[in-house]
């Protein structure tokens, strides 16, 4: 995939997949602003892009407002004078179960995915716009937002949040020749130790760099954050023009397009439909059409 002469930025990619996505991005040749709240992590990873022999900056700020977007989008202009491809990564977790969650586990989580990925593709955009030569932007969704998961309010809204932005920008970007796509990756990060099915995964692959088994990289979509990579540098090059509004799954050795929601059943009822009319109407029309909910658990 040739990126040659694209600037991207990839927001919170000091580590996990928002490096993998850096690093990909520039061995494809494009100039990367690598950002991270973590100014250790950030100030690696440019090290790192730079001895493989790309090109990368470092802008160290905690995305969620509107300077840091603009901030990020200006440090793409200043350092190599346009913004190609924009990939809003950055994330934080604070899982508890809705009674227990408090306002700020939920603000602080949607300030960072939700808030941060509107910032930042706003910012990106206006500068795309104004280059008038299209764009690439592509965010980060989970498989909590497109299935809700036990613990995860203020995650799983968040993400659904970004993947009706996603469809959202498709339709008001087109015009402009710049795309939106989410991906949707699964994969070995520091955020995914969390996760107990897969911690002892993690962190035998940390320590003694065991390969995943089939029944991971195959049957759950999980592996390395490399893995999810590639997807990354498809989206932001001339490759997938064309290619907008949807959300493409990600991870060890699996990559799958998921469906919008749409309606799975109708029925109609003269003059409106009565509460004692749903009633009758639910368990012949509707019951067998209900859909299962939730990420199911690891078949490990
Ligand atoms: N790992 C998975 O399986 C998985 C699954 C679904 C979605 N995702 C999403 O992928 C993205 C990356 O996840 P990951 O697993 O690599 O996580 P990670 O915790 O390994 O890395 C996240 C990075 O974002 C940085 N960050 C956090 N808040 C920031 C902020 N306000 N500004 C800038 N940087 C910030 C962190 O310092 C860290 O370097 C997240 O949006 C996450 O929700 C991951």
């Amino acid at each position: 995939m040739d990126l040659s002469g694209k600037v991207a930025v990839v927001t919170g990619s000091g580590r996990g997949l928002g490096l993998a996505y850096a690093r990909s991005l520039a061995a494809s040749g494009a100039a990367v602003v690598v950002n991270d709240v973590d100014a250790n992590a950030a100030t690696a990873a440019v090290e790192q892009i730079t001895a493989d022999g790309g090109r990368a900056v470092a802008e160290v700020v905690p995305v969620g407002s509107t300077e840091a977007a603009d901030a990020l989008v200006s440090r793409a202009v200043d350092s190599w004078g346009r913004l190609d491809a924009i990939v809003t990564n950055a994330g934080v977790l604070r899982d508890k179960v809705l009674w227990k969650m408090s306002d700020d586990d939920f603000d602080t989580v949607v300030q960072v995915h939700l808030r941060g990925t509107f910032t930042c593709v706003r910012a990106a955009v206006e500068r795309m716009r104004e280059q008038g030569e299209g764009g690439r932007v592509i965010v980060a969704g989970s498989p909590a937002g497109q299935r809700g998961n036990f613990g995860q309010t203020n995650y799983a809204a968040a993400k659904a949040g970004i993947a009706a932005m996603v469809r959202t920008w498709a339709l008001e970007l087109a015009r402009a020749g710049i795309t939106a796509n989410a991906v949707i990756p699964v994969a070995a990060t520091a955020m995914t130790k969390t996760i107990a099915a897969f911690a002892p995964h993690v962190e035998a692959l940390e320590l003694e760099g065991t390969a995943f088994p089939d029944s991971l990289r195959k049957g759950e979509g999980f592996g390395t954050p490399e893995d999810a990579a590639g997807l990354v540098a498809f989206l932001a090059s001339d490759a997938s023009a064309g290619i907008t509004g949807q959300c493409i799954g990600v991870g060890g050795d699996k990559l799958a397009l998921w469906s919008h929601p749409q309606e799975v059943a109708v029925a109609y009822t003269d003059g409106g439909w009565s509460a004692d009319a749903v009633a009758a109407a639910w368990p012949n029309v509707f019951a067998r059409s209900e859909q299962t909910y939730g990420i199911p658990a690891p078949q490990l």
